[in-house]
């Protein structure tokens, strides 16, 4: 079962007199539980595509189909509660909460789907716990490394059991040992859960532990070279 449908999907922006098409048409299907990553040059609207996903920005066209349900067709405040409750995000700069300790910035994705109480502190210390930072609870997160950091923020991604991650660069602000310590909680917390992965990524290292891989190239997505049989792997599991 696809949990992700794109269809001839439009986004273009304005620069001065000129049109920018960013996505021209773009399809995609992504199988439940696969874990996709996005490869493409800066600029070829990675970011773009995560968004219109997400519904965070409107397509000018075209459609996006999450779970058998057309999210561009949703209006506010719909949207809103769809996104909160079936997609998760992880950001490449982090973005927690300063104001809050580590536990509550993964509760507030929780709280905001109206878990509360005794039952999000425990999912929340719990999902921290799986991520190695049960003994970091009611710290600050800027006390924290860049790569416990986004530990944290993968757990906050997962903790109200999403049915879809999407990761725009996670590891684009981590040194390479931090980003192979990352990597492996991205991928073993998403798979567990059975969540359905589409990463944003440069790094090759990331790519590799994808089950496929998807260039975003002149606006449309095309299937990269040896990424099929991977696939193939990925569906048989
Ligand atoms: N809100 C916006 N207004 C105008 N142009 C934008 C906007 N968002 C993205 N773009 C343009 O769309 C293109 C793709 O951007 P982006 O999706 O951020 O690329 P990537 O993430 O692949 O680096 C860029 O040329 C960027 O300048
Ligand atoms: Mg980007």
């Amino acid at each position: 079962m696809n949990v992700l449908i794109i269809r001839q999907l439009c986004r273009s922006f304005r620069e001065g007199v000129r049109v920018h098409r960013v996505l021209d048409q773009a399809d995609a299907h992504v199988a439940g539980g696969e874990a996709v990553a996005v490869i493409g040059r800066s600029g070829s609207g990675k970011s773009t595509l995560l968004n219109l996903i997400s519904g965070i920005d409107r397509a000018d066209s075209g459609t996006v189909e999450i779970d058998g349900r057309d999210v561009t067709a949703l209006i506010e405040p719909q949207r809103t509660l769809f996104r909160r409750a079936r997609i998760g995000f992880v950001y490449q700069f982090f973005n927690l909460l300063p104001t809050l300790d580590v536990e509550e910035n993964v509760r507030l994705a929780l709280e905001l789907n109206g878990v509360r109480g005794a039952e999000a502190r425990q999912r929340s210390a719990a999902m921290l716990t799986e991520v190695g930072l049960g003994d970091r609870l009611h710290g600050a997160v800027d006390a924290l490394s860049g790569g416990e950091q986004q530990r944290v923020a993968i757990a906050r991604a997962l903790v109200h059991e999403p049915t879809l991650l999407l990761a725009d660069e996670p590891t684009g602000n981590l040194d390479e040992e931090t980003a192979q310590q990352v990597l492996p909680v991205l991928f073993s917390i998403t798979r567990a859960r059975g969540a359905t992965l589409l990463v944003v990524t440069h790094d090759e290292a990331l790519a590799r532990s994808a089950d496929r891989v998807l260039e975003l190239r002149d606006g449309q997505l095309h299937e990269a070279a040896d990424s099929h049989s991977s696939g193939r792997r990925a569906a048989a599991r």
